[in-house]
């Protein structure tokens, strides 16, 4: 058996969340075993294919693919499966429909699906507004973010018995007569701490603020303009409570259903938490993600080991969508039916220093260019070499892909870049495609706080080696247009959407924040989310710029 090279911090975590434990609380696990139970469960599908599939062997390859810390499944395949609860998947889309009976199935829905840990995202449009009329009660409604409301207090009250905080995504879209009220309902601190909220823009909003016009808002059950209001003044709102506590974020939506691979089954109109997996209601995704720096060859780019990585991890996590125990009917069908998997990295800042490369340069961008291709490509090419021994996934022939001429495809969607909070911890590496946030600083993981000094970085320190202050690069010394250069970088590859958080200074104006976001409508991004230093009372990731 390998040896398990993790950092004191990954030891911590993992014994702290992840590792199995009987009813007593006790652990029973190391985390050799924690690999060995998620290998073998997830391998165990191969079976479902082909009763005389060399199970072991998948079993040892998934092993080494995790035990060398080359890829890592999302927080839920490894702390549930082969165990009683089972549930794999990090991201689930539930439907808010306008009446009493949809909204508390889906907040039950929600509590079953946290218990699991996995996140929630919902669209709160279809509610009708504030003050209006409720049928047949004739009392009038508290509108879309009364219910948000509602769903963080259930979210909070089940996150006391669990160890992985519950998370939300509230989207709504910016044509709904409420949309003032949601934009700014988490600027008092410590409101809706379980949510996070996104506006969904569409072209013609965008179009709307460049040629400074008004926008109307419409009804959402009638469909009659209800008011107008001027489009930039809307984004100016959105941007000051950007500016004030980091939410609202913004989904490019039309540019997001531009690429839904099955439009007929309907529109996407929500993503998860963290906003990079839109999902149709009742859908899930697992993720998964690469370690970039292992796949280095002395400093170049081992594209061989990254195809082949890729490759396995594709074989994994179509073995999680068949294996995943579900928290609903409803998601298992849906889930089944299109067999979405996200396959994403972590480490790549980690990466670019271990290279000499700046993260605010031309060879960043190309770089994320090349990998994200090589991972694309080689998705495709494992997902269609499983779709000629397994099938297409279900809704195959309703989806775009038979007229662009693809004959095999085991899943709707292959590659989505998540934020790997927790999975780059255990890996040792900075987070998804995010340059480092503090070379010597702390960290707050499930509410607990962390010192933590970056290895590299600690290790050229023991090594006496000089610190080249253009290579090791925080997320505050990268220009907020080069974040987004290097999240359009990935996206262009990227199925589904790029998790990225674009850092900002504590002085800048929320002008510079509306700018910024319609620099991100001029690109091919399908959301934005920014983060100004020091707005948010429980930040921990203190930057601590080597310039
Ligand atoms: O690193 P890990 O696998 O724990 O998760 P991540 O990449 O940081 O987040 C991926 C997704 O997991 C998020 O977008 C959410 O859908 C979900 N998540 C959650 O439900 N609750 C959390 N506390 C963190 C993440």
């Amino acid at each position: 058996m390998r040896t398990l090279n993790l950092t004191p911090l990954a030891r911590e975590v993992l014994q702290k969340r992840y590792l199995a434990r009987n009813y007593r609380g006790e652990t029973i696990e190391t985390p050799a075993d924690l690999f060995d139970r998620v290998a073998w469960t997830v391998a165990e599908a191969d079976r479902l294919f082909d009763a005389g599939a060399a199970v072991g062997e998948t079993a040892a390859r998934f092993e080494s693919a995790m035990t060398s810390l080359e890829f890592l499944p999302n927080s839920p395949c490894l702390m549930n499966a082969g165990r009683p609860l089972g549930q794999l998947a990090a991201c689930f889309v539930l439907p808010v429909e306008d009446n009493l009976e949809s909204i508390f199935q889906s907040l039950k829905d929600a509590a079953l699906i946290h218990r699991t840990g996995g996140g929630t995202g919902f669209s709160f449009g279809r509610l009708r507004p504030t003050g209006d009329t409720i049928f047949p009660a004739s009392g009038v409604t508290g509108g879309p973010v009364s219910f948000i409301r509602l769903f963080d207090s259930a979210t909070h009250l089940i996150d006391r018995n669990r160890i992985r905080p519950g998370a939300n995504m509230g989207v709504l879209h910016v044509s709904h007569p409420d949309i003032e009220t949601f934009i700014t309902a988490k600027r008092d601190h410590g409101l809706l701490r379980n949510f996070n909220l996104s506006v969904s823009l569409d072209d013609h909003f965008i179009d709307c603020v460049r040629a400074d016009r008004d926008y109307p808002l419409v009804h959402p059950r009638t469909g009659a303009i209800v008011k107008h209001r001027s489009g930039v003044a809307l984004l100016q709102l959105m941007a000051e409570s950007a500016w004030a506590t980091g939410d609202p974020g913004i989904l490019f939506i039309d540019r997001i259903n531009r690429a839904n691979p099955t439009p007929e089954q309907g529109l996407l109109e929500a993503t998860n938490p963290c906003g990079e997996q839109p999902l149709l209601p009742h859908e899930s995704c697992t993720l998964g993600s690469i370690n970039l720096t292992r796949m280095l060859n002395g400093t170049t780019l081992d594209t061989g080991k990254l195809e082949s990585t890729a490759h396995l991890a594709v074989h994994f996590l179509d073995n999680v969508v068949e294996v995943n125990r579900h928290p609903t009917a409803q998601t298992e069908e849906w889930s089944r039916m299109n067999r979405k998997i996200g396959l994403g990295v972590m480490g790549f800042a980690d990466m670019l220093i271990l290279m000499g490369i700046p993260y605010q340069s031309r060879q960043a961008v190309e770089l994320a260019e090349s990998i994200m291709s090589c991972i694309q490509r080689a998705a495709e090419d494992a997902s269609a070499e499983l779709a000629a021994r397994r099938g297409n996934f279900p809704a195959f022939h309703r989806s775009v892909f038979p007229a662009r001429g693809v004959k095999r495809r085991r899943n709707a969607t292959l590659t989505t870049v998540a934020p790997t909070g927790t999975i780059s911890i255990l890996a040792g590496v900075s987070s998804s495609v995010e340059p480092v946030f503090a070379f010597d600083g702390q960290r707050r993981i499930a509410g607990e706080r962390y010192t933590d000094l970056h290895p590299i970085y600690a290790r050229y320190r023991r090594e006496g080696r000089p610190i080249d202050k253009t290579i090791f690069q925080t997320a505050w010394d990268v220009s907020p247009h080069w974040h987004l250069k290097i999240q359009a970088a990935f996206q262009k590859y990227t199925d589904n959407a790029v998790s990225k958080t674009v850092n900002l200074p504590e002085t800048i104006t929320a002008e510079k924040i509306r700018d910024l976001f319609m620099d991100a409508a001029g690109m091919d991004l399908k959301g934005v989310t920014v983060y100004r230093d020091q707005s948010h009372p429980d930040q921990i990731l203190s930057a601590c710029s080597l310039k």
